[in-house]
C-alpha cells in the first residue's frame, strides 16, 4: 500500500535544506510526498529554537497534531530540528502524542529510527551526531539548490543558542562539495547557495588550506551554475581576501548577508561579537568600493540585556552611516544555556518594542532611499516562477538578490534575463523585460 510523508519546516534556510534531505530519507524508504499533514502517514516537524517565538510557533503546531494523531492510530509524528535537540525527552513528555524526536545532527538516522518505531511501538529519542551522507534530496525548485558546506558554529555570540544545539563547527569535504554541485549541474541547476553558520571560516578543521576564498574559485569553474550565493558571514572573519575574490570572480553574486547585531561597541563586546563598529564599517568601504552595485544587508537585535538608550541610538545612528539595502532585526529573546540568559540587566519588553519600532521605521526610510537607486537600471535577474501575486507575471531575482516582477511567458523560467528596473514597490520592483 503506498505511503505518504509531510514535512513541515519552521526557521532558517539551514532548516529548509535539512528538511529536503529528509524528504530525501523518506523517499528512499518508499514513501511519497503529500500535499497536507492529514493524508500523511508520517509527519515531520522541523523545528527553531533562535527566539522564544519561534519555539511557541512549534508548540502551537504540535498541539494541532494531537487531533490527527486520535484519529490515524498508526500515524508517525516526528520532531526534528533545533527545537528537538534543545527540549529533547521534555517534547515527549509535553507532547505524548509525538512518536520520535531527532535532533539536529542526527539527519541520517531517520531511517532508523522509524524503523524503531514501528517494531517497538514506543517512542524514541535520539540526539547524538550521526553520519548523514546525501544519497538523495528531494529539492523544491530545479534551478536554484542549497548546498551544506559547513554545520555548527564555533562563535558563541553570547545571545545565540546554535552552537549548542547544531555543535562545533564542521567543515565539509571540498570534493564532496564540487561533486554535489557538479550533478546539480548537470540535471539544470543554475545557481546554489552555500549554507554554514560562518561560511567564512569555511575549511578551518579540514587543515589543507583551502578556506572559502578557494572554494568559491572551485565553484566557479563548474560550467552549467552561472550563480554562487552563500549565507551567513561573520564580519570578523570577512577577509579582505574574500572580498578580492567576490569582485574577482562574476558568478558570485553581488550581494552580502552580514549580521551587524548592534552600532554599539559596547554592546557588540558584551555579545561577543569580536568586532567594533569602525572595522565593520570599513569592510562595508571596502566591499562597495571593489563591487559598486553589490546590496549589504543585515541582522541587528534590538534590547540585549543592558542596553541603553545611547547604546541604542548608536545602532540607529550605524543604520543611517551603512544604509543597508535591508535588515531583519529582531527583539532579544533569552535562550536557554547561552551567557547573555543569566545578566541581571534585562531590558523591559515595552521598551525593547519601542526601540524595535523606531528600528524599523528608520529602515523603512533608508530601504526606500536603496531601491531608488535601482530605478532606471538595467539587472540580469534568473527567472524564478510565474508571480505569486500576478498570474500575468514572472518574478526573479537581480544579483544583488533583489525581487523583480515583469511580464513574460512562462518558457523563460529558469533562464537568465535582462530587465530594465522601472518600479519600486513595498519589498520587490517592476521591471521590464529588455
Ligand atoms: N534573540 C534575538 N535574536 C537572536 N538572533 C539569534 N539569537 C537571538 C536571540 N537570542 C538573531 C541574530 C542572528 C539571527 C539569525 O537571529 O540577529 O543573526
Ligand atoms: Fe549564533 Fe553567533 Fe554562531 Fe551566528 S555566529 S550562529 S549568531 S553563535
Amino acid at each position: 500500500m503506498d505511503e505518504f510523508y509531510h514535512i513541515i519546516t519552521f526557521g532558517c534556510q539551514m532548516n529548509e535544506h535539512d528538511s529536503e534531505k529528509f524528504g530525501g530519507q523518506l523517499e528512499l524508504l518508499g514513501y511519497q510526498a503529500a500535499d497536507n499533514p492529514e493524508s500523511a502517514d508520517i509527519i515531520l516537524v522541523n523545528t527553531c529554537c533562535i527566539r522564544d517565538k519561534a519555539e511557541q510557533k512549534a508548540f502551537s503546531f504540535l498541539g494541532r497534531l494531537r487531533a490527527l494523531k486520535e484519529k490515524k492510530k498508526n500515524l508517525i509524528i516526528g520532531v526534528c530540528g533545533c527545537l528537538a535537540q534543545s527540549s529533547g525527552a521534555a517534547l515527549l513528555k509535553r507532547a505524548p502524542y509525538i512518536d520520535m524526536v531527532i535532533g539536529a545532527k542526527s539527519i541520517g538516522c531517520l531511517p532508523q529510527i522509524i524503523n524503531k518505531v514501528k517494531i517497538e511501538k514506543k517512542a524514541q529519542l535520539e540526539l547524538g551526531g550521526y553520519e548523514y551522507h546525501n544519497n538523495r534530496i528531494v529539492r523544491g525548485d530545479p534551478f536554484r539548490a542549497w548546498v551544506t558546506i559547513m554545520e555548527g558554529c564555533d562563535n558563541y555570540c553570547t545571545y545565540c543558542v546554535v552552537p549548542y544545539v547544531r555543535g562545533r563547527e564542521q567543515s565539509r569535504p571540498m570534493g564532496d562539495i564540487i561533486d554535489e554541485i557538479h550533478c546539480l549541474s548537470d540535471k539544470g541547476c543554475r545557481e546554489v547557495t552555500l549554507l554554514g553558520q560562518n561560511v567564512n571560516s569555511y575549511g578551518n578543521n579540514l587543515n589543507n588550506g583551502a578556506g572559502f576564498p578557494y572554494l568559491l574559485e572551485k565553484i566557479s569553474e563548474i560550467q552549467g551554475i552561472s550563480r554562487i550565493r552563500f549565507v551567513t558571514s561573520h564580519p570578523k572573519d570577512l577577509s579582505l581576501e574574500l572580498i578580492h575574490k567576490m569582485a574577482a570572480l562574476p558568478k558570485v553574486c553581488n550581494h552580502l548577508h552580514l549580521p551587524l547585531q548592534s552600532g554599539s561597541d559596547r554592546i557588540l563586546s558584551a555579545m561577543n561579537r569580536k568586532y567594533t563598529l569602525a572595522a565593520y564599517w570599513e569592510k562595508v568601504r571596502f566591499l562597495r568600493e571593489l563591487i559598486p552595485q553589490i546590496s549589504i544587508t543585515s541582522d541587528i537585535i534590538v534590547g540585549f540585556p543592558g542596553e541603553t538608550d545611547d547604546d541604542f541610538k548608536e545602532t540607529l545612528r550605524a543604520l543611517e552611516l551603512i544604509k543597508f539595502d535591508s535588515i531583519f532585526s529582531f527583539i532579544y529573546s533569552d535562550r536557554p544555556h547561552t551567557a547573555a540568559s543569566v545578566l541581571t540587566d534585562k531590558v523591559p519588553r515595552a521598551k525593547a518594542l519601542r526601540r524595535f519600532q523606531s528600528l524599523i521605521k528608520l529602515q523603512e526610510k533608508i530601504n526606500a532611499d536603496r531601491a531608488g537607486q535601482m530605478l532606471g537600471s538595467s539587472r540580469q535577474i534568473l527567472v524564478e516562477s510565474i508571480s505569486k501575486t500576478d498570474s500575468a507575471k514572472l518574478s526573479g531575482r537581480t544579483g544583488n538578490n533583489k525581487l523583480v516582477h515583469f511580464t513574460g511567458s512562462a518558457d523563460l523560467i529558469g533562464k537568465l534575463v535582462d530587465v530594465n528596473i522601472i518600479r519600486a514597490c513595498k519589498n520587490s520592483f517592476m521591471g521590464e523585460l529588455v
